[in-house]
């Protein structure tokens, strides 16, 4: 099996290690104690350059639970990129660690940080994707219906980072998502494009649309997220004017499958994306993917740093 260094997509992973990643991150959630010694004597760094709750918590608990110590440097600690260049602190931190997780505003910059670094380099979120909250999407999505290929999965609102990762993880993984967005905001043309080809072979089907309408009939499960992410404030009142027909309420929520589940990344903004009731609602498995980023993240941490140590070369 290929040797994985840096995780920054989720098709830095092959189809199958998607597949025993999110097994392995079953039996995390499974287990109390899961490979407590995988990250023994590890220490993990999280450069952020931005705000986070889940990633950083769920990567800080992941990583003590697995036996490990972590540092947190926040943007004010070594102001990435202004006080001295990306590759000088990569090339510093990575021979005092052994990973980093790395939040920045632009894709590129975790690009440098990896190019540079000598321990595996996680992207805990960039402008262009958020790998790691994929992992917990489709963890959720196994979870709650027992099967990934043949979901249908209706995307609505903004094509950007979280909707990046979950097309990849989508497609590697035989599962349908139907995009609707409007044409401005539509996902990137080249990461729709490679996931379009990846889909294929899976027999799944991405598609796009303007009208949320007509993507989220016959969907399993509705998808949305935040129509102004972070660094995207100063586009705040555009954006808001534009997104409002994509709004996730009941009167869309009712033109998908009967029982269809509600799925966000959080944070939420009630109110804009979703309304309050579809997403306090009983359809609403927010909290519980929420929670499946500490599991997900566990499976990723040991998969990268201390598979090994455990499974005698295997990573079974
Ligand atoms: N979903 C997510 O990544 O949340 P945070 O920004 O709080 O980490
Ligand atoms: N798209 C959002 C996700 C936050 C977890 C952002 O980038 O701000």
């Amino acid at each position: 099996m290929k040797r994985l260094r840096h995780f920054l997509t989720v098709t830095d992973v092959s189809d199958s290690q998607l597949r025993q990643l999110l097994q392995e991150a079953a039996k995390a959630k499974r287990q109390r104690r899961y490979r407590p010694l995988a990250l023994s004597g590890k220490v993990v760094a999280l450069v952020f350059q931005k705000p986070s709750m889940r990633t950083r918590v769920a990567f800080e608990v992941a990583v003590l639970q697995l036996g490990g110590s972590v540092i947190y440097l926040g943007q004010d600690d070594i102001q990435l990129g202004q006080r001295e260049p990306i590759k000088d602190v990569a090339r510093v931190l990575s021979r005092y660690v052994d990973a980093i997780v790395a939040r920045t505003f632009s894709h590129e910059d975790v690009e440098t940080f990896a190019a540079h670094s000598r321990v595996p380099v996680i992207n805990g979120l960039s402008d262009l994707w958020h790998p790691c909250q994929a992992l917990a999407d489709l963890l959720t999505l196994q979870e709650y219906f027992g099967r990934l290929r043949g979901l249908r999965v209706a995307y609505v609102g903004d094509g950007n980072n979280v909707l990046h990762s979950l097309l990849d993880g989508c497609a590697m993984l035989g599962v349908h998502v139907s995009v609707a967005t409007p044409p401005r905001y539509r996902p990137d043309a080249r990461i729709w494009a490679a996931a379009s080809r990846r889909a294929k072979p899976h027999g799944a089907r991405l598609a796009w649309c303007a009208d949320p309408r007509q993507a989220v009939r016959g969907a399993d499960v509705l998808y949305t997220d935040v129509w102004v992410s972070m660094g995207q404030e100063r586009q705040r009142a555009t954006r808001l004017k534009l997104f409002r027909p994509y709004q996730v309420n009941q009167a869309l929520l009712r033109l998908a499958k009967p029982g269809c589940r509600v799925m966000h990344c959080l944070p939420a903004h009630r109110g804009e994306e979703i309304t309050q009731d579809v997403l306090e609602g009983p359809r609403s498995l927010v909290i519980d993917q929420a929670e499946n980023r500490l599991h997900a993240q566990k499976a990723l941490l040991a998969f990268l740093l201390g598979w090994r140590l455990e499974a005698g070369g295997s990573r079974q």
